[in-house]
């Protein structure tokens, strides 16, 4: 009996992940801490220096600006202008018809909800694609996320998040956690994969990605391992449909075939050289 290759690459793709947090949990945690990471915890911090620090995060390193805007609307994610007040509902919502309820929950425990659980209640309308910001690839830590949800706070509400209010396990371990797990490679050759990209794959008729391509069908894939895991990426490509459309695009262009049109080695390749893109 011949295995239908969908399910071969299926099988597959599930042996890689299994390598990949392998390789990932076996990455001495020293090299993930980046040097510009910002520590705040048993300093002194006014609310102004917080919120300033959470801007910078924003801006920069947590990788926020590739989906959302303040004051603008964007495509992928929901706007966050006000979201500091807006958060307000959203906790009461959470509260008393969340699934799973959250009785009690406050504004600030929403927003750190948002970035540590992203998946936990999905604001309508956007699909849950919203990475944990404190796992790879984004990887903050236990400061930074801190600063950023008074940075949230301050977009129309008041700042009252204290680091008590973020738990000790944020940024797994205290040691980064995320930054070398989101350097590690798949055994694909990303070179070919950049082949298939343009070639086999037929990627290139609908998407950007660096230099190759031009396409505006779907979202431009150019900074995609910034802002998603390999685990999504992965399984976007052999079912979209089931990881949600990205806001702004259509549903059901993706097609759904490339589990079976796509041999193991091109399916590696392929997402080897998504992971390149940064
Ligand atoms: C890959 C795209 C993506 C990235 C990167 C991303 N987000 Fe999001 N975010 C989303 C989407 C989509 C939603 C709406 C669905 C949901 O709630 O999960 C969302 C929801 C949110 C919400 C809830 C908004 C509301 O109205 O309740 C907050 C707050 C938020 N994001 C903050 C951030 C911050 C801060 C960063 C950077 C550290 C960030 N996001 C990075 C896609 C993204
Ligand atoms: C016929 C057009 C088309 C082709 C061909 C196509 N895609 Fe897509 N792709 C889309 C559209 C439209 C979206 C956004 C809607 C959605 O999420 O399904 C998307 C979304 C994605 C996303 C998610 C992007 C994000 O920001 O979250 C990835 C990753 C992706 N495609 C990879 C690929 C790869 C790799 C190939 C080639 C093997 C490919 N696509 C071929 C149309 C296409």
């Amino acid at each position: 009996m011949r295995v239908p290759v969908g399910v071969k690459v299926g099988v597959f793709a599930l042996a890689v992940m299994g390598s990949y947090s392998y390789f990932a949990n076996s990455i001495p945690q020293i090299e993930s801490k980046p040097p510009q990471e910002l520590s705040l915890e048993g300093g002194q911090v006014t609310t102004a220096q917080l919120v300033k620090a959470g801007e910078e995060i924003f801006k920069t390193k947590g990788t926020c600006e590739v989906c959302h805007r303040i004051g603008q609307k964007g495509t992928r994610a929901p706007d966050l202008a006000g979201v500091g007040s807006r958060a307000t509902a959203r906790a009461a919502e959470r509260a008393t018809k969340g699934k799973p309820l959250r009785p009690g929950m406050t504004a600030k425990q929403y927003l750190l909800e948002s970035l540590l659980d992203p998946g936990a209640y999905a604001v309508e309308g956007y699909p849950p694609i919203m990475p944990a910001v404190d796992k790879p690839p984004i990887g903050l830590n236990r400061s930074e996320v801190w600063a950023l949800v008074a940075f949230l706070q301050s977009l129309g509400g008041t700042v009252d998040v204290t680091l008590n209010d973020i738990p000790a396990t944020v940024g797994a371990g205290g040691a980064g956690g995320g930054g070398a797990a989101a350097e590690v490679k798949l055994p694909g050759d990303p070179k070919a994969g950049e082949a298939i990209f343009a070639g086999k794959g037929g990627c290139i008729a609908c998407h950007k990605a660096g230099k190759v391509g031009a396409a505006q069908v779907g979202p431009d894939l150019s900074q995609i391992a910034k802002i998603q895991t390999p685990d999504y990426i992965m399984k976007k490509i052999l079912d979209p449909a089931g990881m949600g459309t990205v806001a702004g695009y259509p549903k059901g262009v993706m097609p759904p075939t490339f589990g079976q049109t796509l041999t193991a080695r091109e399916y590696t390749d392929l997402v080897s050289f998504l992971l390149t893109l940064k």
